[in-house]
């Protein structure tokens, strides 16, 4: 077949399927990678690798297997240096392997960005020890949100209020980290206004930028989000400006999500993910292009005209509420029928873990933002889980 490219996805979940369709779209082969069988985008994809990313071997040979034109990381959890390793054999690392690198743990992007960049952040400490944690929290003031620094989806995360509570906010965040090296970041806490996730695409003909999206975190995932958010010109400016700054240092090509707390005219930065954002699913539904095409257009090096809001639009999270092997969504129709403006759903059609893990999300789009907010959580509370385990 006369495939425009042939990519890897290392990580096959939602995102990633979203991915896949926009890239298959555009002629590519997608080859799709996890650690288990069915994921989101393997339902999608020309093919499949299951194994863990996390072992170097494993990961090098379905790299030799396939010689992909682009590997595309989906995750974090990324045995990175083998990314870096090919990047220099001539295999092109989406966005690139040091923007993967510098993203696997929270302390190297925030060094990237603090100190190297001088971009404003809250103030933070490190800490391999509770003593360390102490004088971190002594540096930060409290309330500090202390956070291992490799971890995502808030996993090992409490926002602490008083000294008496660091010791079990340190063990807390040991026991729900990821890797074998015991490191937290100790974070002054920043009681913003709003946090937004500014969605940037560095392709070969410069940087664009979707306009904000604003979010609400509950248990560090995302609840909902909406595009755009009201942002004054001096603050989104800031913003913009800072998100440059950082993608032109990690290079390469592809959307990046730039996370900010904004508390009046300061914009603080937080973090970024080098690839597609949780929060940006809103794009499905808001923009011409959505983040996943954008990102395909960014990886593939095919021009980006204009990025288009088509009105303001809203995302919902479709959440489990438990562990099971046996269940169905119900409420499919119910929901794509809510009134009030433009409505559209997605299933994962993954086995859900946990209580809390994300299984779809509703989007929509309405006159004002308000409004598409209502919506989308009015779609997503008809879809409901029905568990026969
Ligand atoms: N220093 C902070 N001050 C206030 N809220 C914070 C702080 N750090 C994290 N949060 C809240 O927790 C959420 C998740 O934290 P984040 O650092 O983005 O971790 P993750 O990698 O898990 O997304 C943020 O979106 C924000 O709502
Ligand atoms: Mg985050």
């Amino acid at each position: 077949m006369p495939f425009t490219a042939k990519i890897l996805l290392l990580g096959s979940g939602e995102l990633g399927r979203e991915f896949t369709i926009s890239a298959k779209r555009l002629g590519a082969q997608v080859i799709a990678c996890d650690s288990y069988a069915g994921a989101p985008a393997m339902q999608v994809a020309d093919g499949f690798e299951i194994f863990s990313m996390l072992d170097a071997d494993l990961l090098a040979a379905a790299i030799e297997k396939h010689q992909p034109d682009f590997v595309v990381p989906e995750v974090e959890a990324i045995r990175t240096e083998v990314l870096a390793d090919f990047e220099s054999k001539g295999i092109t690392i989406v966005p690139s392997a040091r923007a993967t690198i510098m993203t696997m743990n929270r302390d190297r992007i925030r060094e990237v960005a603090a100190v190297d960049l001088g971009l404003r952040t809250s103030r933070y400490r490190y800490a391999e020890s509770l003593d360390e944690v102490i004088a971190g929290a002594d540096h930060t003031g409290f309330p500090c949100v202390i956070k291992p620094v490799m971890s995502s989806s808030g996993k090992g995360q409490s926002t602490v209020r008083s000294a008496a509570e660091l010791e079990a906010a340190w063990t807390y965040a040991v026991a729900n980290m990821r890797g074998d090296r015991s490191r937290v970041i100790v974070e002054e806490f920043i009681a913003f206004d709003y946090e937004i996730t500014l969605l940037t695409i560095r392709t070969r003909d410069g940087v664009y930028f979707c306009p904000p999206i604003g979010h609400r975190q509950e248990r560090g995932d995302y609840q909902e989000s909406w595009q755009p958010t009201p942002m004054s010109d001096t603050a989104l400016a800031a913003a913009q400006d800072m998100a440059r700054k950082v993608v032109d240092d990690l290079g390469g090509y592809g959307i990046f999500g730039v996370e900010y707390f904004v508390k009046g005219e300061d914009v603080i930065f937080s973090e970024l993910s080098p690839r597609p954002h949780d929060t940006g699913m809103v794009t499905l539904l808001s923009q011409n292009l959505s983040e996943f095409d954008l990102h395909a257009r960014a990886i593939l090096g095919l021009p980006i005209p204009d990025i288009t809001l088509r009105g303001p639009s809203a995302s919902a999270v479709i959440l489990a509420d438990r562990d099971s092997a046996d269940f169905h969504y119900e409420g499919l129709a119910d929901a794509l029928a809510t009134p009030g403006g433009e409505v559209d759903i997605r299933l994962f059609g993954k086995p859900t873990t946990r209580p809390y893990r994300r299984m779809g999300v509703a989007i929509a789009r309405a006159d004002a933002a308000d409004a598409a907010r209502a919506l989308a959580k009015a779609a997503a509370d008809k879809v409901t889980i029905v568990y026969k385990d």
